[in-house]
């Protein structure tokens, strides 16, 4: 079985990790670094990250690591990031992004944007064209889309993406973790048509203990996650493993999906996504919205333009 034991050396890599102060997130940045990859840790409390980075060099001595503050849920937050970190860095080899919320009560982020829709896809749509002039600049670069088993229950409600008419946590969730496999697929096939090196790949950690679940109000924080935390569960370091893969083995391919074999738990497998998942006209549709929504237009070609 693949671990984080397998990865390649990173020494000279870059790394930016979205929500690396928790979760899958923190031990894919430990990893990373354990291996010599000089990584970023994009987090939204300093507070936090400046903890979570401290303890990151208790088991990677030496790592380069550094930290800066992001919050996906405010669009002037992912500008700013990006502009700092175009300014700082002259490479990007990974952008994983990995930082999400699961079903928390209703609420907006800054810009207005359901709370789900808005974190998981808008922010990350965003920043992730920001910042596609410093990946398509570096060879081979990658651009990991963290997405979730729970996307398999997604619909696209394009005529209420944003859960104006009614609000139900779980399937906002759904629809937000099936926005990162469209919108991983579509990054691919504009990479493809531009002829860039720079791949787009997804992938889902299955069932890891982390604060993931904390937000939760459902009944389902009572019954269905206590049960499967007992029977088919893994540590936040395993939940890792699916993400590192998709952003250092050799044999990853644009477009591809990776995550536990037994989808909750097991080794990595590279997985076919389900008709909705795939569904092409779906991907442009919400590619489309997230540029007017978000006012950030990717033009991906061999001499990229991004305003
Ligand atoms: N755990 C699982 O079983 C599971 C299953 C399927 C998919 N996933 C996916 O895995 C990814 C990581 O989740 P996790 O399980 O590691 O959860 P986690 O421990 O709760 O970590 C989530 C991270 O995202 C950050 N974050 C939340 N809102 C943010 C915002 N507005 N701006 C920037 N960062 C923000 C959090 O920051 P704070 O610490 O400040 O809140 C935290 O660092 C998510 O995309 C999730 O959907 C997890």
């Amino acid at each position: 079985m693949w671990t984080a034991k397998d990865i390649p050396d990173q020494s000279g890599r870059m790394v930016l990790i979205t929500g690396a102060n928790s979760g899958v997130g923190y031990e894919s940045a430990v990893a990373l670094a354990q291996k010599g990859a000089r990584v970023v840790m994009a987090v939204r409390s300093m507070d936090k990250g400046q903890k979570a980075r401290q303890e990151l060099l208790k088991r990677a001595s030496g790592a380069s690591v550094d930290l800066m503050a992001l919050d996906l849920g405010s669009l002037k937050s992912v500008r700013a990031f990006a502009e700092n970190f175009n300014a700082q860095y002259d490479r990007l080899d990974v952008l994983m992004n990995n930082a999400g919320i699961m079903a928390p009560p209703y609420r907006q982020t800054e810009d207005g944007f359901e709370s789900q829709f808005g974190t998981n896809h808008l922010g990350h749509f965003a920043l992730t064209g920001l910042l596609l002039p410093r990946l398509l600049e570096t060879p081979k670069s990658r651009i990991v889309t963290v997405s979730s088993s729970a996307y398999l229950l997604g619909r696209m409600n394009f005529e209420d993406l944003q859960s104006e008419k009614g609000y139900r946590p779980t399937r906002a969730y759904n629809q937000s973790k099936l926005a990162n496999i469209l919108f991983a697929q579509e990054l691919q096939r504009r990479l493809d048509r531009a002829g860039a090196d720079v791949i787009s790949v997804a992938s889902q950690p299955g069932y890891a203990v982390t604060n993931l679940q904390n937000d939760q109000r459902g009944i389902a924080n009572y019954t269905l996650y206590p049960l499967l935390r007992l029977l088919m569960s893994h540590p936040a370091d395993v939940g890792a493993t699916y993400q590192l893969y998709a952003a250092t083995a050799p044999d990853v391919r644009g477009g591809d999906y990776y995550e536990p074999k037994r989808t909750l738990v097991g080794e990595v497998v590279r997985s076919e996504m389900n008709a909705r998942g795939k569904n092409a006209a779906d991907a442009a549709r919400l590619w489309a919205i997230s540029e007017q929504l978000t006012g950030v237009t990717i033009n991906v070609s061999v001499r990229e333009r991004v305003s």
